[in-house]
């Protein structure tokens, strides 16, 4: 039978596992209070360097304070260890003894419960923060793109000529200088042919000057009759200013076929400027000189803005200086395999930059070119 001990000796070691609670109990002491009281934050200081968030910082408490509570009150703690001795205590202590256990246990075990459940809460608070979703804000609306205003302008242009019968031609930006000149009935001796006019590759190909290149293409390739546009880029020698940039586009008409006037000519153009600008727009055709025509044009339109009155758009004139135009040349036809005996046939070409200037009120050409979308987004 092993030797009673008495409470005496029993209670100074009840005693000795409270003060062991009682020093480490001293960092949790604070999450006995509300989450939401300022020490509780501040309580949180010391479970973690400056700097880290207030959540790992109570993450660490609550691992800290659960360690804590096995190590107080777990399987292998001394508390549980002085249990198993009560029966060692004599008879007539052990109730005294028991209730001193019990009160231990409660002692610590209470406030540790109410420290885990407070810090569990702390922590859900402050994921919730995180996560929440406000879904009354306004969403972000991604930007969608949209056309450059020349293309917006060319897709007209090119629907208006669809709707009249016309094919779309697609040409070469590099040619040689047959297509760039000698087909197009230029002389050897012609000024554009000279490099200060025309860009030239290494190699002597010409960027083309002009989109009455695709005219011989286009015959080429499909015989007479036929009646096409060719939109796109051309290339000069120019210093860009506002109403020059050595880069921009044209667009290119040509009908070939049997008895084919002038006539066509201007009910063409005409009915083109109608569409374009409006039922009430006037042409008007100048005598002028191409060598790719015979007889040659220029053409005018009343001016949109102010039909015809004169202001600043057509600078008081009334009229808008658009293109030119004219009867191909019989050297062209024959150069491109028609024969002019049978066909006869008109072209015109016009800038599209100039158009679109001119429609949009731009006074400075080369902010078509220059991709900043503080202006390209007004295009919209
Ligand atoms: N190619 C001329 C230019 O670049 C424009 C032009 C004039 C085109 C008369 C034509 C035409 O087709 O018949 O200035």
């Amino acid at each position: 039978m092993t030797a009673e001990i008495n409470f005496e000796d029993f209670k100074p070691r009840v005693d000795a596992i409270e003060e062991a609670f009682q020093q480490k109990w001293e960092r949790f002491r604070y999450f006995v209070l509300e989450p939401d009281r300022p020490e509780f934050a501040e309580g949180l200081n010391s479970f973690g360097p400056e700097g880290i968030s207030l959540l790992e910082k109570a993450k660490s408490a609550l691992t800290q304070a659960k360690e804590f509570q096995t190590e107080m009150l777990g399987r292998k703690s001394r508390l549980s260890a002085l249990r198993k001795e009560i029966r060692n205590v004599a008879a007539a202590d052990r109730g005294v003894a028991g209730q001193a256990m019990t009160r231990l246990e409660l002692q610590m075990s209470q406030p540790l419960e109410i420290v885990e459940t407070h810090l569990n809460h702390f922590i859900g608070t402050i994921l919730t923060r995180q996560e929440a979703l406000d879904v009354t804000l306004p969403g972000w609306r991604p930007r969608r793109g949209h056309l450059h205003p020349i293309t917006l302008v060319r897709e007209r242009i090119e629907d208006i000529f669809v709707s009249l019968g016309y094919a779309i031609e697609d040409g070469r930006e590099i040619e040689t200088d047959f297509y760039n000149f000698t087909a197009l009935n230029i002389p050897d001796n012609h000024p554009a042919r000279a490099s200060q006019d025309t860009f030239y590759t290494s190699d002597g190909f010409a960027l083309r000057s002009q989109t009455s290149t695709v005219q011989i293409h286009a015959m080429q390739r499909r015989g007479a009759p036929l009646r096409m546009i060719a939109p796109g880029r051309v290339f000069r020698r120019d210093t860009p200013d506002p109403t020059h940039n050595p880069m921009f586009f044209q667009v290119e008409g040509l009908c070939v076929d049997r008895g084919i006037t002038m006539a066509h000519l201007k009910g063409t153009v005409a009915e083109f400027l109608r569409r374009m600008f409006g039922a009430q727009t006037v042409t008007r055709f100048r005598p002028s000189y191409f060598p790719f025509t015979e007889p040659s044009a220029e053409f005018d339109f009343s001016c949109f803005k102010c039909g015809g009155s004169g202001c600043r758009i057509c600078k008081n004139s009334g009229w808008i200086e658009l293109g030119g135009s004219g009867m191909v040349h019989p050297n062209v036809l024959r150069g491109a395999g028609v024969d002019p005996e049978e066909f006869s046939g008109f072209a015109f070409g016009l800038g599209i930059d100039r158009m679109v200037a001119l429609m949009y009120g731009l006074d400075d050409i080369r902010l078509l070119f220059e991709n900043d979308v503080r202006f390209l987004r007004q295009f919209d």
